[in-house]
């Protein structure tokens, strides 16, 4: 076996099953669960109609490439919503992915060299694990940049030591930054393309969470946006990836894109090719339907801001923690270790939430998710206020 596989760390989701084994919750409550972040809005109905629609369409194999059309719709999306001037060409710098999972995963196998001395893969701290299994199969090291309130937590990226630049190969940025909701500016991209340019590593910019924005006013800028507005027209080392699952709450179509770097999608769609991971065609029309309609991601937007409004009113300065700029996640700061309140919350009032510690790693003599948790709110609005209630009561009885 690739020997490689024995540096995967158990998925977070292991670790808390184990942390609740054994505990009996109080029966009287019914389980909430604020742990995974897995859409629970309905998914809009004209996108599984068209799906259903198309069913023939299972008698085609499809293109790694995916459709034209499908390109096409995606490209007009982002032109739109990125304020890309000089557009994407949806025959170059467009490709489908089924979720942003597989392709952040496969992405960093297509990129790393691992023939160089120390090929770093760097990588925010907390961070979606899966940008620290794919280092590590592609046969990288996974470095480590803390994000801290210190930091807004958003990585400090000028404190990088060269060292660490000069072996990088791929970056991964996470904004707005799960677990933390953290968005970075245009500036603090533009800072990172120029490393990128000095040091020459690639930027994977894992943007999914970028629709479930706060202020209809100041949506999360992206990665293509920051190249397009200093005149980088050819996204040179910058590659997004975005995903229906969060924005459309479709999480089981498994529907996303990347987009960028023309030379760069052009080795990955071989990579691709290869690993065979075509998107099926009622996918790609139902992901068209997805694409070309805003109106209900703002409906989607609206239900996260009220529960957001509900949840902090109901926590009511009970724990450090405020309303992110954008995703759906709280990311409170906790006075006891984020394990031990959430092992005490699920015994005490059946609510489960994911310890911080779960989705980070000890770097620079520290780990940051140490003292908080993770809570998505993507239960009902009923459910998280109760959710919060209970979790009032036990920070309460700390
Ligand atoms: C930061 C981040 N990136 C990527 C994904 C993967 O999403 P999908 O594969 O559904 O597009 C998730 C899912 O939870 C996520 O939190």
């Amino acid at each position: 076996m690739n020997t490689d596989l024995q540096q995967l760390h158990p998925y977070p989701f292991e670790k808390l099953a184990e942390l609740k084994g054994g505990i009996t919750p109080p029966a009287h409550l019914a389980h909430i669960a604020l742990s995974i972040g897995e859409p629970k809005h309905e998914p809009p109905e004209f996108v599984l109609q068209t799906f259903a629609d198309n069913l023939g369409r299972f008698a085609n194999y499809p293109a790694t490439k995916g459709l034209p059309e499908l390109r096409q719709a995606i490209s007009q999306w982002a032109n739109k919503r990125f304020q890309l001037s000089s557009g994407l060409c949806a025959e170059t710098q467009v490709l489908p992915v089924n979720g942003t999972r597989e392709a952040l995963f496969a992405f960093a196998q297509a990129v790393v060299n691992r023939q160089t001395a120390n090929p770093l893969v760097v990588s925010p701290n907390p961070f979606y694990q899966i940008y620290e299994g794919a280092a590590l199969l592609a046969g990288a090291k996974p470095h480590f940049l803390n994000c801290t309130a210190d930091n807004q937590f958003i990585p400090d990226f000028a404190a990088v030591p060269a060292s660490v630049w000069r072996d990088c190969q791929l970056l991964y940025v996470c904004t707005p930054g799960n677990p933390t909701g953290a968005v970075i500016s245009t500036e603090q991209f533009q800072q990172l393309i120029e490393l990128a340019d000095r040091y020459d590593f690639v930027i994977a910019s894992d943007e999914c969470y970028s629709e479930l924005y706060q202020d209809e006013n100041a949506p999360p800028p992206g990665l293509l946006q920051a190249a397009s507005a200093m005149g980088r027209h050819d996204f040179a080392r910058c590659v997004v990836f975005h995903s229906l699952s969060k924005r459309s709450n479709l999480p089981g179509l498994r529907s996303g894109f990347v987009a960028g770097d023309a030379d760069i999608l052009k080795k990955f769609l071989q990579y691709r090719t290869y690993h065979g991971c075509a998107m099926s065609v009622p996918n790609q029309l139902a992901s068209i339907a997805a694409w070309q309609d805003e109106s209900h991601v703002l409906a989607n937007r609206d239900a996260y801001r009220a529960k957001f409004k509900a949840v902090l009113k109901e926590l009511g300065g009970c724990l450090d923690v405020s309303c992110p700029e954008a995703g759906f996640y709280l990311w409170p700061k906790l006075p006891i270790s984020g394990e031990a309140f959430a092992q005490k919350l699920f015994a005490e009032h059946n609510v489960t939430v994911l310890p911080g510690a779960y989705l980070s790693r000890q770097a620079d003599g520290l780990n940051p998710g140490e003292n908080y948790v993770r809570m998505a709110l993507v239960a009902t609005e009923a459910e998280c206020i109760e959710a919060a209630r209970r979790i009032r009561t036990c920070v309460e009885s700390l």
